[in-house]
């Protein structure tokens, strides 16, 4: 049981055009992909569990509900931590853990140079984010090291996904739901998504 689903509000992709044009500078990069990571949210963290708690407003008892379940937001580093901020606006109690993996040039294969993960995965909601999904090596790695940690309930973030590797990650990961602001059809052959926005990390952190 596999799920896409596409951030199709308009403010989604009016940021989306933003950072895919390479006129944007790092600084606004930056900002948009935060404000981004903020509106996607609502989206990614909506099947979040919620128990009813009583609260006394100044007039009476209310019955509402509250968070059940503790969040965790881990970043694939580099490019990843683009995404923390704006996640972390809106769900500031959330735990923050990182994965290290780069794609090795040749084989576009990932590889893990850094794992740091709260505790109590196994009772959490759990949502990677990388801005990129290509060839979705890196994702299913993230994947797969965050279940050998005792993960559950996972979905990934993403702002573009090629639709390799959207196909990839249904093929490992078939229950990690999947969330993007769009979906390019191509990969070039140095497993970059075409148009896509180039490389999310260098144009994050301006190291072009
Ligand atoms: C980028 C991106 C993803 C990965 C996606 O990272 O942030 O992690 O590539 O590609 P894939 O789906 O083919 O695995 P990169 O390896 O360039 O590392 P960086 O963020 O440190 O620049
Ligand atoms: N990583 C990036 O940063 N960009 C791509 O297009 C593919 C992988």
């Amino acid at each position: 049981m596999h799920k896409l689903t596409i951030c199709r509000h308009p403010l989604v992709q009016d940021k989306l055009a933003c950072l895919r044009d390479k006129k944007t500078s790092p600084q606004e990069f930056r900002r948009r992909m935060s404000e981004l990571s903020s509106l996607m949210a609502y989206q990614v963290l909506g099947t979040l569990k919620t128990q009813i708690a009583k609260v006394s407003t100044p007039l009476q008892a209310a019955s509402c509900q509250v968070l059940a379940q503790p969040v965790v937001f881990v970043a694939v580093l580099r490019a990843g931590i683009g995404l923390l901020e704006g996640l972390l606006h809106v769900a500031p109690e959330a735990k923050v853990g990182y994965i290290g993996l780069y794609r090795n040039e040749e084989t576009l294969n990932p590889v893990r140079y850094y794992i740091r993960l709260p505790k109590g995965l196994n009772k959490s909601y759990v949502v990677l984010v990388d801005p990129m999904l290509a060839t979705g090596g890196s994702a299913a790695e993230a994947v797969q090291i965050l279940k050998s940690y005792g993960a559950k309930q996972i979905s990934f973030l993403c702002l573009i996904a090629a639709r390799a590797g959207v196909r990839r990650m249904a093929q490992a990961h078939p229950d990690v739901p999947v969330f993007t602001a769009g979906v390019d059809a191509t990969l070039n052959r140095k497993g970059y998504i075409v148009p896509g926005l180039g490389d999310a990390g260098d144009r994050l952190f301006g190291t072009f």
